[in-house]
């Protein structure tokens, strides 16, 4: 008998399906799948109900419980040159802000490098690793979307996010089942792939993330991972998924920052 999440992939991606109940991270699992014996091929996906050690970038623990949250793992082996593969940073924020749109639950809006806004908060988050020295090279592109509330949450991170039942709601329409959420994105990540050909074809997948983008344009605190911080402009998204910025030493492009709107008070 085949499964909601089974019936709900449709194309190449999502195939060959593990569905796990518990895992430490998708994204783990994935990258052990992708050098095992037995390797997980491109559009291999590894999906989880809950996770015990969740990923985000920087570092960071992302939560994910069972009902609340949509945990995936896609495997992508591009036979494209390495340096291309930034293209997929944007590609996959930019699947997922299309994919909530096809359900009805937009406009979704772009955060750099690929966070996913609805409402001004945050809905969905992308971690991407990947492998050059694997048997074959491989990218794992690990989504995470909040589903829906009912967690505790501190504060300062409730204040921040939000999930797609309460973003439906707020557009009177039902939560979308995570089976659909999951077949939606995969379509939409699968379309945005062929789009980018062997990589060298980004702008126009580019130019539809920068339409997305919020602050750019705009004055924005660039807050880096040793604690540094500076105050550009971000001027522009580059088809290998770097921020484009300017200060007054010139424009420059960064590839790993926060990105956070200058308030004036
Ligand atoms: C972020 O915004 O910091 C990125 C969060 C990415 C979370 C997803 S959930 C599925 C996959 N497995 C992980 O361990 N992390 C990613």
């Amino acid at each position: 008998m085949t499964s909601p999440l089974e019936e709900a992939i449709r194309g190449r991606f999502g195939r060959p399906l593990r569905h796990l109940s518990e895992v430490d991270s998708t994204n783990s699992e994935a990258l052990r799948w992708a050098s095992s014996d037995d390797p997980a091929p491109q559009g291999a996906l590894v999906v989880a109900d809950g996770q015990t050690r969740g990923r985000g970038r920087w570092g960071r623990s992302w939560e994910t419980h069972p009902g609340s949250s949509l945990a995936a793992s896609l495997v992508l082996r591009p036979r494209w040159p390495t340096e291309r593969w930034g293209s997929l940073t944007i590609a996959a924020g930019l699947a997922c802000a299309e994919a909530f749109e096809s359900l009805g639950i937009g406009p979704a809006v772009l955060k750099w490098p690929n966070d996913v806004l609805l409402d001004s908060k945050k809905v969905s988050g992308v971690l991407i690793e990947t492998r050059i020295a694997d048997p074959a090279p491989v990218a794992v592109v690990g989504i995470g979307v909040n589903l829906a509330g009912g967690i505790e949450l501190p504060e300062e991170i409730a204040a921040r996010t939000t999930d797609l039942a309460e973003a439906a709601l707020r557009r009177g329409i039902d939560p979308p089942p995570v089976a659909a959420v999951l077949g939606a994105i995969l379509e939409r990540l699968e379309a945005l792939y062929d789009e980018l050909g062997d990589g060298s074809r980004a702008e126009p997948v580019r130019d539809r993330a920068a339409a997305r983008m919020e602050l750019l344009g705009a004055p924005v605190t660039l807050r880096y991972m040793d604690g540094g911080t500076s105050e550009v402009v971000a001027t522009g998204l580059l088809p290998d998924g770097s921020l484009q910025i300017t200060d007054e030493d010139g424009t420059r492009s960064v590839h790993a920052a926060e990105v956070e709107r200058i308030r004036h008070r």
